[in-house]
């Protein structure tokens, strides 16, 4: 939610009180080089005592509310047929409009299944953005990802209001090139997560419905940012402003054959599910549930996650709830803009994304731009984002970096976490650093895994530049 304050100005507004907190810590600027050091360069290895603001993800770490605190107490532990599963399996009904589910210990588990079930090895699967854990579930199942999104998706600056869309025109020409038989299935992903939290709009979904149903394709949607996308539906497509955030949610839901998402976003909880309203698809992925992730009743999560599972999918499309990261973007976002900092426009979910080729334009895209940028945020400030570039993009066969096509440095906002107050401090830093944006150069690989690598692969700074950023720091700031 948001208010106009009496200037005129509009501020993300807090439809909640903290009733529980945990304290952070701000260490010294000289032991944020040294853990970031020991880190490899990779926020990923970096330990939280020596984080200010984590905004590395908003998976896992959203605030959850009173109620769902109290579900955790009063849950039904049993292997089968625990009656906690049937309340979110009632929860999906009422909020999502599916009949069938099957929890997931979380959203990559949810996409592991899918991929095996549809598998068409050799085959295809188009999407409007891949994400990481996605790809490398289809590849492994020796298939490879299209992405077909319009031509200006992966413009950063832009006015365009859904860049999540995907292109109908080149699905088509994907199907003609292909054959529906190399076609696993079709995929959407609300609030496009790599190309910067991005919607599709709700004329989108329903285009691309229709040629899935010509051509007798699967369309699956991954609604782990569902009700972002559907707030922003509400707030840019026409036809959608008097329509609830519950409502928009329905009628997306409707459209797809099969739905998944991660619980760890939306419902602010750990864990995942896969939702259909075709008995024959349910059928299909069952067998392969008890084998990866449990009992159909459980599904790989703790009962109690379940539980608190149930109460969030209720509480999501509260649009204080569903609107409170959009909101508090959308004034991130803008104030930056305001300070001439290049960051993704139009705001969108999850975070805030800078555009690291061009806040770093010296350093190139074999020099990781993008997590030398997130690497200098946490030595000037303390708050932990994520690399998503070319360190999100593992090699090719042939072991040469793929380029990827945006190299943004995001900084996501969990919900209901964080204040105003620190969105300004992350500005202050921000708007410090690019003013200092020479000093920071590329960096190197010392150790990468083959698949995921930016989980645990080290790095370190070409001519140790954290060394000087941290000197300019001290020097006009302090040891702070
Ligand atoms: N799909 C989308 C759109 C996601 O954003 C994520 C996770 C997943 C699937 C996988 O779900 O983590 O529960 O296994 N995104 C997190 C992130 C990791 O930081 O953006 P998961």
């Amino acid at each position: 939610m948001s208010v106009r304050l009496s200037t005129g100005e509009e501020i993300p507004i807090e439809m909640h009180k903290a009733r529980m907190v945990q304290k952070i810590q701000l260490v010294p600027v000289d032991e944020r080089l040294k853990a970031l050091k020991e880190a490899g360069y990779n926020t990923f290895l970096l330990k939280t005592k020596d984080i200010f603001l984590d905004m590395l993800t908003d998976s896992g770490v959203n605030a959850m509310s009173d109620n769902q605190f109290a579900s955790l107490m009063k849950v039904d532990d049993a292997y089968a047929g625990s009656m906690t599963f049937y309340e979110f399996a009632k929860a999906v009904e009422d909020v999502l409009g599916y009949k069938h589910v099957m929890n997931t210990h979380q959203g990559r588990a949810a996409e592991h299944l899918l991929a095996r079930v549809f598998a068409k090895p050799g085959g295809v699967i188009p999407t409007n953005y891949h994400f990481t854990t996605t790809k490398a579930h289809i590849e492994r199942q020796g298939m490879q990802v299209l992405e077909i999104y319009y031509d200006d998706a992966l413009k950063t600056e832009s006015t365009n209001l859904f860049k999540g869309n995907m292109d109908p025109n080149k699905l088509q020409s994907v199907i003609k090139k292909y054959g529906t038989d190399k076609i696993g299935f079709v995929r959407m992903e609300a609030t496009t997560n790599l190309i910067g939290g991005q919607p599709f709009s709700m004329k989108n979904l329903k285009e691309i419905r229709q040629i899935c149903t010509e051509n007798r394709l699967l369309l699956v949607l991954d609604g782990s940012l569902l009700v972002e996308n559907a707030y922003m539906i509400r707030q840019r497509e026409k036809g959608y402003e008097s329509k609830t955030v519950a409502e928009i949610v329905k009628e997306m839901c409707s459209i797809p054959d099969i739905y998944y998402m991660s619980g760890r976003k939306n419902t602010s909880v750990r864990g995942g599910c896969i939702a259909t309203n075709n008995s024959k698809l349910f059928e299909q992925i069952l067998p392969e549930l008890p084998v990866y992730e449990g009992f159909i009743t459980y599904g790989g999560m703790s009962m109690r996650e379940v539980g608190a599972m149930a109460v969030g999918m209720t509480e999501m499309v509260d649009p204080s709830v569903a609107g409170c990261s959009v909101e508090q973007i959308k004034y991130f976002v803008n104030k930056l803009v305001k300070a001439g900092i290049p960051v993704v426009t139009p705001p969108g979910g999850l975070g805030c994304h800078l555009d690291a080729k061009k806040f770093l334009p010296h350093i190139p895209q074999s020099e990781y731009p993008a997590g030398a940028l997130a690497a200098a945020l946490y030595i000037a400030s303390g708050i932990r984002s994520m690399e998503r570039g070319t360190i999100s993009m593992d090699r090719d066969k042939d072991g040469k970096d793929v380029f990827a096509d945006a190299a943004l440095t995001r900084i996501a906002l969990p919900r209901r976490v964080y204040t105003v107050s620190h969105i300004d401090y992350a500005t202050d830093r921000i708007v410090w650093l690019y003013k200092h944006r020479n000093l920071v150069k590329g960096l190197r690989f010392v150790s990468e895994p083959p698949v995921l690598r930016f989980f645990f692969g080290k790095l370190e700074a070409l001519d140790d530049w954290g060394l000087g950023l941290k000197e300019a720091f001290k020097k006009e700031i302090g040891n702070a």
